[in-house]
């Protein structure tokens, strides 16, 4: 039997039809013409999971304002994921509204390649960031000993989507980036003719250059 390859960036994403605390969803259709992310964690009722679902949960809000919905997945059952959202609820004071895939025969695990270790049956914290087409479009890999930052992960959906409607590239740790503050980049120009606009648009204040190669605008 040939081994399933795992799915990279530009893949579309499988078709699976998974078990959620929100009963069956089939993927990636649930999220057509929507944004969304994935992301799984190792077991139910640990502490840095139990800080990185607050941490989702707290930013759901923006995350949907960005059209862009929240999964969850561990290879835990359903009954102890409701009963980690209880205990969230009560003793943190925020109800999960995501839906969590129960995974209990890890076989979505394994075929989103979130299963590393062969000594293991835990799903390593991993983030599917999926567009509304269901193209993979970036995954995100993370140590057990490290809660993710949620925060980033918001910023990429930020710039996914003003790379998109303004057909431009965004810079390291945009809106704040070292060299070019809050601007973005502009595809860098690959004809003669693309060059000389550049420069033209440079020198009507349009954007601005370090060289014709790197050139940015608000
Ligand atoms: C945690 O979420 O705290 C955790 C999960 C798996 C291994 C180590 C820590």
């Amino acid at each position: 039997m040939s081994e399933m390859k795992m799915p990279l960036i530009g893949d579309k994403f499988p078709d699976l039809e998974v078990n959620t605390t929100h009963g069956k969803i089939k993927l990636p259709d649930e999220y057509l013409g929507k944004w969304f992310i994935l992301f799984s964690h190792p077991a139910d009722f640990t502490p840095v999971c139990t800080t990185e679902f607050v941490a989702f949960q707290r930013r759901y809000d923006e995350f949907r304002k960005l059209n862009t919905d929240l999964i969850g997945l561990s290879i835990d059952q359903i009954y102890s994921h409701l009963k980690w959202e209880e205990w969230i609820e009560e003793n943190i004071g925020d109800k999960i509204e995501f839906p969590i895939i129960a995974d209990g025969t890890g076989d979505v695990g394994k075929r989103l390649g979130l299963i590393h270790s062969a000594s293991s049956s835990s799903t390593v914290r991993a983030v599917f960031i999926v567009d509304p087409n269901s193209v993979i479009r970036a995954i995100l890999y993370y140590p057990a000993e490290l809660g993710r930052n949620m925060d980033e992960i918001l910023r990429m959906m930020k710039g996914f989507q003003k790379s998109e409607e303004e057909n431009v590239a965004i810079p390291a740790n945009w809106p704040n980036n070292e060299i070019m503050e809050d601007h973005v980049i502009l595809p860098p120009a690959s004809t003669g003719e693309q060059i000389a606009k550049r420069k033209e648009q440079e020198s009507k204040g349009e954007i601005e250059c370090y060289d014709w190669w790197l050139c940015h605008r608000k």
